[in-house]
């Protein structure tokens, strides 16, 4: 290579392509998600719409949660798209099952309360993540999940795990709640955000945990304006 060609080559910072943010239930993955997506011209995909998907699909017909092996099947069988959002209310992309929008289904409590069971199905991990993998390699991307950096996409340039304390997080999450006119007590949420947090760090198909090459930042005493600054500079 001629000597110019290696100066420039090792000048010019190209961003990361694939970008993935791990870490535990609301711990504002999706605020930072959304926003680097945004100020990079990249697509934001939050993966664990699709497990919400999967969940509320099976509650709606009348699946036992438990049942690993109707879930696994149903996960295997139904057509799910996570599309750009197609209206302002709030979404951050809407959610589709055979076609129909369930975008503000996949928040309810009783798919808060069975998401982590149901995501912790080998079946249904494995169509999910495939179908992930499939759409993350074609690069732009900011992806958002528990295992896109260790399982998904091992191979993506940029890895972020984000934390906070349960404490923190549970706030956060009771605070959305009452922005959308919600119902919610505090100890509820908490009690909802420990009780995932152990589901999810514990099952034995991919469990919460951080890569190790990835980055870990702790929000406890971040604005999420300052943790997207820092991984904004991360990427460059
Ligand atoms: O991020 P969230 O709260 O919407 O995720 C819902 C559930 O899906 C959560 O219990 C963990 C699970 N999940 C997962 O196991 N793997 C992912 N890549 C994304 C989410």
């Amino acid at each position: 290579m001629p000597v110019l060609s290696i100066l420039f080559s090792s000048m010019i910072h190209t961003p990361a392509s694939i970008i993935a943010i791990d870490g535990p239930a609301a711990s504002g993955k999706s605020t930072l998600g959304r926003l680097l997506a945004d100020s990079l011209g990249y697509i934001f995909f939050d993966t664990g719409v699709m497990y919400r998907a999967v969940t509320w699909t099976a509650l709606q017909r009348g699946l036992n949660p438990s049942d690993e092996t109707a879930v696994s099947s149903l996960a295997q069988q139904i057509q799910i798209d996570v599309l750009p959002a197609s209206k302002d209310d709030g979404r951050a992309c809407d959610v589709l099952v055979e076609g129909q929008d369930i975008t503000w289904e996949t928040r309810r409590p009783e798919v808060d309360a069975n998401v982590s069971q149901v995501s912790a199905y080998r079946g249904v991990r494995e169509a999910m993540s495939r179908q992930q993998r499939r759409i993350g390699l074609r690069g732009k991307v900011v992806m958002v999940g528990r295992d896109i950096g260790t399982v998904v996409l091992p191979e993506a340039d940029l890895k972020i795990y984000l934390d906070a304390s349960a404490q923190q997080r549970a706030r956060r999450r009771y605070d959305e709640i009452r922005a959308r006119h919600g119902q919610a007590e505090y100890e509820t949420v908490l009690a909802g955000v420990v009780e995932r947090d152990r589901i999810d760090s514990t099952r034995d198909v991919s469990p919460l945990r951080a890569a190790a090459d990835a980055i870990i930042i702790n929000s406890d005493s971040m604005t999420a304006d300052q943790v997207f600054a820092r991984v904004l500079e991360l990427c460059k």
